[in-house]
Parts: C-alpha cells; structure tokens; sequence
C-alpha cells in the first residue's frame, strides 16, 4: 500500500515504523505542527496514496474526511474524541467514494478484551450474585476520560447485561444505584493503558483485564486495518467489522 500517515505524534511514527516492516510505503507523513513533511496532504500525495492512517487531534477531523472521500482512498482512523461530529465526518462516505474505518482502540488484544467482555456480560446475566464494574488507567497526558477503549467495554456491558442500564463515570459521592455501571479512570505515569472488567459476588472475584505494554500494538491493528480495507467496498466500516472477519470462530 502506498499510504499517508495522517498526524505524525507518538503513534504516527508507530505506524510508520509497522508499514515500513510489513513492506509498505510511506506517501507522506502529515501534522500542522510541523513534525512531519507536510503541514496539510498535498494534492501530489492524495493522488500517489491508496490509504491514509490518521492518529492525530479531533479538530480537522470533518475536514481531512471530505477531502480523502474525495480522491477515493481508503481511510483508518483512531483518532478519539469525535463522537459529536461523527454524523458530519462520516457524510462524505455515503456517497460510494472512499471508504472510512474508524475504532477507538486498534489493538487485536483489547479487541479480545471486548469479546471477552461481551461474553462474561451475557454469561452472567442470568447469575444475580454478581456485580460488574470497570477501571482504567492512563498515562498523565491523556487527554478523554473516560478513556474511548472504557466507554466502549461499558456499552457493551450494557448491551449485554439486562441489570445495568446506566454509566456511571467519575468519583461517586456516595453509595451507587444497582443499575449504575462504574467506569473508574486513573491518571499519571507513563501507563500506555490498563483496563479491567471485575466481576464480584458475595463468594468470589474475577477480573479479565488488558495491558498495553506500549503502543506498537494499537499500530499494528491499524496496519492490519487497513490491508483488509484495500480489498472491501466504499462506505463506512467500525474496527468491530475487521477485527469479527479476524477473530471470530
Ligand atoms: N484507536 C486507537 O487504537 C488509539 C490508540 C492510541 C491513541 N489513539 C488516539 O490517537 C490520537 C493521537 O494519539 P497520539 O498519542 O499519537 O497523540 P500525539 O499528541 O502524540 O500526536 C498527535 C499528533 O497529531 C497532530 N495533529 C493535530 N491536528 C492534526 C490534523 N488536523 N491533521 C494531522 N495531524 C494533526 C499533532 O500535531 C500531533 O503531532 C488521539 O486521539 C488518541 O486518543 C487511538
């Protein structure tokens, strides 16, 4: 694939280094900041490029989407923290020009951790004596709390487990309502991320849980993302429609 590297911080040059080991090339590396070697994509990239990846900040996000449906290219995003313009950004998409994946964690192990999660939900609806809460925990710079990754894990709880019906994020002040889902948020360190599902019982405690050791694992989920994008349709794909196409039995 000949690809765009959309906002070229930390886990832009992530993915750099997962595209070039895996025998892609690199079109340019985009960041008004200045970091990498084009301030905005140049007309000259966005017709060399096939596929852009794009870990940058929320703001130019409506914008960068109009412009790669556009020139047709296949799009992955992990960029976090666009919930409310979700329904502008993904327009372009409609119209059977370029194809627009999006997730908020590329990681194939913390996809698992969701699988993980929807099932032990589903298990233990039928099974009153167990609780459910989640934590997470992040390095001091991260910028969403909760983190998307524990937003995420908590709708599908909530999907999945009839007995909660409500996220209850923050520090409580006080005792928290049976239907209240707890998403816990911890902020310091260097942590590249921790979370845990803790299902509790007057008898017993189990937790399933995911650590990020660094970030190379959310880069190459979006590598792997994108390979499988370059064979689909235009439209408009979650991670969920990759990752059940690589993990499901
Ligand atoms: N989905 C996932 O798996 C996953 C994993 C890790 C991080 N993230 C998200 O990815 C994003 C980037 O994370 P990071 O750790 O690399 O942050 P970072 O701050 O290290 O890098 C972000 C870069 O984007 C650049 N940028 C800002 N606006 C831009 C724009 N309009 N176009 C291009 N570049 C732009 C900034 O100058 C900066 O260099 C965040 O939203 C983070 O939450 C997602």
């Amino acid at each position: 694939m000949d690809v765009i590297i959309m906002g070229y911080g930390r886990m832009g040059r992530e993915v750099e280094k997962i595209l070039l080991e895996r025998g892609h090339r690199i079109v340019s590396r985009v960041d008004p900041g200045g970091f990498g070697n084009e301030l905005e994509p140049s007309e000259e990239s966005l017709e060399a490029a096939d596929a852009v990846i794009e870990f940058a900040l929320p703001g130019g996000i409506e914008k960068s989407a109009a412009l790669f449906s556009q020139y047709d290219l296949k799009v992955v995003v992990g960029t976090t923290g666009w919930a409310d313009k979700k329904e502008a950004v993904l327009k372009p998409f409609k119209s059977g020009k370029g194809a627009y994946l999006y997730g908020s964690n590329f990681s194939i192990g913390a996809n698992l951790f969701f699988k993980l999660t929807i099932a032990a939900s589903k298990m233990i609806n039928k099974v009153d004596d167990y609780d459910v809460m989640l934590t997470e925990y992040h390095h001091n710079k991260k910028v969403d709390t909760p983190s998307g990754t524990a937003l995420s894990a908590a709708h599908l709880v909530l999907d999945n487990l009839d007995r909660k019906t409500e996220i209850l994020s923050g520090n409580p002040q006080g005792a928290i309502k049976d239907e209240q889902l707890h998403v816990a948020s911890v902020r310091g360190g260097s942590i590249p991320g921790i979370h845990t599902l803790t299902l509790d019982s007057p008898a017993d405690s189990l937790e399933i849980s995911h650590t990020a050791r660094n970030r190379s694992g959310f880069a190459l989920g979006a590598v792997m993302a994108a390979e499988w994008l370059m064979k689909k349709e235009s439209g408009i794909y979650t991670v969920d429609d990759f990752i059940s196409d690589l993990l499901d039995p």
